[in-house]
């Protein structure tokens, strides 16, 4: 892996498990327990804004309970000594979670959006999500009634940021990816994007990903340490 100077990392629910927070496929996951046609779709919550609205404060919740592990903690590591080498970590996640943020990274590129923000549909502003955010709350800036949704990329919904996360790609020296199972694209496409530039690329995982076989590298075991292994390796 060389002395790498521009680290992508991408980063997947599995990196927050040992955080206590759930992941989707897995056995028990999210997605074996709630139905996503239901509850994380732009028609499930036209149909029934009132069951969406609380399946995603029960998630709220659950994040303003967690704490950043290990995992999160070795990124930030990473991220500043990097920066003191001139180069950088640029930061890429699936999670909704604010645990990146609260373990100190600095830049973090939410490319399915934030758990913690809501939206107004009517005006487009996003603001900090209130405990009491339900079908009848108004839009703090354009004063809407009943239009706030979460701030998250539902099945069918355009992930964000995806230039800058193109440009920072393809600038990269090295590709990573933790705690994802390589099923949601374009995250999913993005190990083979880097393979097209001869970028260096390895997965940490819990277990081989459905994208495992794309990998020139690999270190499975829990994020909380399989990740601060690697870095060290790297020297951050
Ligand atoms: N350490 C490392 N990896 C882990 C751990 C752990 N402690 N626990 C689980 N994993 C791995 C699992 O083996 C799995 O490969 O994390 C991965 C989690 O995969 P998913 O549950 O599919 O989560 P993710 O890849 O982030 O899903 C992508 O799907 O529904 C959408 O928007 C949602 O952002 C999410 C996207």
């Amino acid at each position: 892996m060389g002395d790498p100077k521009k680290i992508f990392v991408l980063t997947g629910a599995g990196v927050s498990a040992e955080s206590g927070l759930g992941t989707f496929r897995d056995r028990g996951g999210i997605w074996a327990r709630f139905d996503p046609m239901r509850l994380a779709t732009p028609e499930a919550y036209a149909a029934d804004p009132d069951t969406v609205l609380d399946f995603y404060d029960h998630r709220r919740r659950g994040v303003v309970a967690a704490e950043p592990n290990a995992a999160h903690v070795a990124l930030v590591r990473a991220e500043t000594r990097l920066a003191a080498r001139g180069g950088h970590l640029f930061l890429c996640t699936q999670n909704v979670d604010d645990l990146h943020e609260r373990a100190g990274s600095r830049t973090v590129v939410h490319m399915h959006g934030e758990l913690l923000k809501a939206r107004c549909t009517a005006c487009g502003a996003v603001t900090p999500w209130r405990d009491d955010l339900n079908r009848t709350s108004a839009c703090p800036a354009c004063g809407t009634v009943g239009r706030m949704r979460p701030d998250v990329v539902w099945f069918g919904e355009m992930p964000m940021q995806l230039d800058t996360i193109e440009d920072a790609l393809a600038a990269a020296d090295l590709f990573v990816a933790v705690g994802t199972s390589g099923a949601v694209y374009p995250a999913a496409g993005y190990v083979r994007q880097a393979r097209a530039l001869n970028i260096p690329t390895c997965e940490i995982n819990l277990e081989p990903s459905d994208n495992a076989e794309a990998f020139d590298d690999a270190r499975y075991g829990p994020a909380s340490t399989a990740l601060p292994r690697f870095l060290a390796d790297l020297g951050l």
